[in-house]
């Protein structure tokens, strides 16, 4: 019996022992990637001074979203806390108190909006820059305009810092993106932007952060890793189970505007229409045109 017992101990101790270095590998894993440095040069893009191009600039800040991470003022929020992966927040743009706008030069900028990377080479936490990498010179142009023009926020948001279990969650959960920068095409030119107009070319290039939720076909259905709470996004095709041909072009931009139609009502807590209502109607009805342009998937045929 005392044996037995000893054996079942050691057999625990062991199991243990292995946990706690599984557990202490992956954190180690996650500080590495953290830490990494990317050496990445960027050029500049012009940067409009007319108030007409700063108006634009702040108009793609919020249908790109970046004013629905960054906050109305730039002054920087609170994105994610979370005890079991940490505190991200967004450092205030401005130029005030707390902030970086006058220690950032316009490459800084860059590389942070195109790479997802910070001033230190360090991949920043979060920051969408695989939608941003297509960004255009002129739209990039335009939002260094609006970014340098508004007026300074004192503020000093602490830096983001991740929980000792959220670096090991960051090794394990492959359907959250923590470092954007990891899976940006650093090295290959980006893809020349397509004319603006309302054409299917220029409305895939508005709708690259659809595909995030909408999935990759936008297609819709469970978005995998999510939490169970999430709303199935729909499909956005024009395959079955799609509301969007019914609706038409006038009853898409009335839905992205409002946030509901025809009995529906978009939760903005999941659906940023909130930030895609800024888009123009010209601008909406080329992602019209582009989704319909689409193969006809079958709802949630990721
Ligand atoms: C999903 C939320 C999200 C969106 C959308 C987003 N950002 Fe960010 N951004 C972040 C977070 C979080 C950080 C800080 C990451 C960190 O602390 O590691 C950040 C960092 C930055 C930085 C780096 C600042 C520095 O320290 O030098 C810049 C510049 C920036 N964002 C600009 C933008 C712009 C411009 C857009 C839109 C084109 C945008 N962001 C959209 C979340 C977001
Ligand atoms: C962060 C995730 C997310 C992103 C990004 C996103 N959506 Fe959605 N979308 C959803 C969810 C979830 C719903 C369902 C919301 C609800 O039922 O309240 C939805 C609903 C919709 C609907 C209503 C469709 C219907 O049949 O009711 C439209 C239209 C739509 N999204 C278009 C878009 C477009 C266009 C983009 C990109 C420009 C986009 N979405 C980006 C999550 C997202």
């Amino acid at each position: 019996m005392k044996t037995a017992m000893k054996w079942v101990g050691i057999l625990l101790g062991a199991v243990l022992g292995l946990w706690v270095i599984v557990v202490l590998v992956l954190y180690s894993i996650g500080q590495a990637r953290l830490n990494k440095k990317y050496d990445i040069v960027v050029g500049l893009v012009s940067v409009p001074a007319e108030a007409e191009a700063l108006a634009e600039g702040r108009r793609i800040f919020r249908y790109r979203g970046c004013e629905a991470c960054h906050g109305e003022q730039l002054e920087g929020v609170v994105y994610l806390d979370n005890p079991a992966l940490g505190q991200v927040i967004t450092p205030n743009l401005t130029g005030g108190l707390g902030g970086i706008g006058l220690q950032r030069s316009d490459q800084d900028l860059i590389r942070s909006i195109k790479h997802g990377v910070g001033p230190d080479g360090t991949p920043l936490l979060f920051m969408p820059s695989t939608e941003f990498y297509y960004l255009s010179d002129e739209d990039l142009g335009k939002i260094l305009a609006y970014i340098r023009s508004v007026p300074p926020v004192n503020n000093q948001p602490q830096p983001s810092q991740l929980s000792f279990t959220g670096f090991v969650v960051m090794n394990v959960t492959k359907a959250i993106t923590f470092l954007p920068a990891e899976l940006v095409p650093h090295d290959q030119e980006a893809p020349a932007p397509p004319e603006p107009g309302t054409t299917a070319e220029y409305g895939q290039y508005l709708s690259i952060s659809c595909m995030v939720c909408h999935g990759p076909a936008l297609s819709g259905g469970d978005i995998p890793g999510f939490p169970p709470e999430w709303p199935a996004p729909p499909n956005l095709t024009s395959g079955a189970g799609s509301r969007l041909p019914a609706w038409g072009e006038d009853g898409f931009i009335e839905i992205i505007r409002m946030g509901k139609k025809h009995g529906r009502r978009i939760n903005p807590d999941y659906m940023p229409w909130t930030s895609y209502r800024h888009m123009t109607d010209d601008e909406l009805r080329a992602v019209y045109t582009y989704l319909m342009s689409l193969p006809p998937e079958e709802f949630g045929n990721r």
